[in-house]
């Protein structure tokens, strides 16, 4: 029976009421204006017996909603649309961080619903397609590269999300450093062939991603400001480098001496990505202090048996807190767990987003039926 995964955890300032972390998830379940719907608030408030919540990722500009109905955080409806949720959320016990993500060159005009623009490190298009509500799968445009005033700009576009978010009730933000977007895209040299201060070498792929989380921790504090990371992951296109060990080790070290109160790391082998290599997990465990969440392809005994050994400080579950809201729950009692229907993913409306059963549901329709057999 796994015990430190339902003890109380503490995160920055935060405690939270168990080690379990929901993972962010995208359900495209936003208006196709990049505004969160009231479905939103009944969704994340179903599974706030996790002990962090991470958002879907959310846009901090018109230019990094390349996805279908994602929402933003950078106007005053998406703030007033985001309120709700955090609202419902505390109001169950949990905690929650907006996970941000601007998608840079993995969007599409036709998902820009705000007068975006597709924008890059630089003008490199990623391979493969994207789906749109209104002209289906679409190649992943050529985006625009990004002047040096630009990405400066996009910096501050960061900064203004992360307040927003605080202003929304958040407890802190999550920077989206990972699977092949906006950061991702300036940390690899395969989207990034800059030659001013923020390409070419381990330090300036870096700047990027260090001077928003500075920009960011400062703006709202370090302790409500975490990051993902995906080494060696291939999500948007992304292949391993040469110094890619070089930047984690780096962005590791870095973000110590920033403070940043977690890093989040991405293993997506479970899902036919390829493994993490456990040197690097091993390297950023070593150089960073402050709380280390992992994910990807965990129940609830690796859970245990990971936190034990101390290899991460909370875990993240993905699929599995799509399809069991009451997963904390599931895992306590050892009950069977609901299997996730992957065509209702990213599909508007409650249809396997707001209606899996719980154990609850489950009893009371039991209870029900013996009283409906008894008349
Ligand atoms: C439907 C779906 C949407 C996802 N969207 C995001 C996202 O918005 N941001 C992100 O960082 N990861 C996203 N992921 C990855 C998950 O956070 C997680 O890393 C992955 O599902 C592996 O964990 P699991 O094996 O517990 O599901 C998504 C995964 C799924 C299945």
């Amino acid at each position: 029976m796994s015990q430190k995964l339902f003890s109380p955890a503490t995160l920055g300032k935060l405690t939270l009421q168990n080690h379990i972390v929901m993972a962010p998830m995208t359900r495209s379940r936003a208006t196709v204006d990049h505004i969160p719907t009231p479905i939103i608030a009944e969704y994340y408030a179903q599974r706030a017996s996790a002990g962090l919540i991470i958002t879907e990722d959310t846009s901090p500009s018109p230019n990094g909603e390349g996805y279908a109905r994602i929402p933003g955080l950078y106007n005053a409806d998406q703030v007033n649309g985001w309120k709700p949720v955090t609202k419902a959320v505390h109001e169950k016990g949990s905690k929650i961080f907006a996970q941000l993500m601007h998608t840079g060159r993995i969007g599409h005009l036709a998902n820009l619903t705000n007068g975006g623009e597709v924008v890059a490190p630089s003008a490199t298009a990623a391979s493969g397609q994207m789906y749109t509500d209104t002209e289906g799968m679409q190649d992943h445009p050529t985006p625009r590269a990004l002047t040096t005033d630009e990405v400066k700009a996009v910096i501050q576009e960061f900064v203004i999300a992360a307040q927003n978010a605080i202003e929304a009730g958040f407890d802190g933000v999550e920077l989206h450093g990972a699977n092949g977007y906006l950061i991702e895209q300036f940390l690899n040299p395969s989207s990034n062939q800059r030659t001013d201060e923020f390409g070419s070498s381990v330090e300036n792929r870096s700047r990027f991603v260090l001077e928003t989380a500075e920009a960011v921790g400062k703006a709202i504090g370090f302790e409500k400001t975490g990051i993902r990371l995906s080494p060696y992951g291939a999500n948007g296109d992304m292949h391993p480098y040469d110094e890619i060990d070089e930047t984690y080790t780096h962005l590791a070290k870095q973000l110590n001496e920033l403070g940043l109160v977690y890093i989040h790391l991405v293993d997506h082998s479970a899902m036919g990505a390829p493994t993490v290599p456990s040197h690097i997990v091993e390297t950023i465990r070593n150089a960073f202090n402050g709380t280390l969440i992992l994910s990807g392809g965990y129940d609830a005994d690796r859970a245990e048996v990971d936190l034990d050994n101390n290899k991460g400080d909370l875990i993240a579950f993905g699929r599995p807190f799509i399809s069991n809201p009451d997963l904390v729950e599931r895992f306590k009692t050892g009950a069977e767990l609901n299997q996730p229907d992957f065509n209702t993913f990213y599909t508007p409306g409650e249809k396997g987003y707001t209606d899996y059963p719980t154990l609850q549901n489950d009893r009371s329709a039991t209870i029900d039926e013996n009283t409906v057999a008894e008349n």
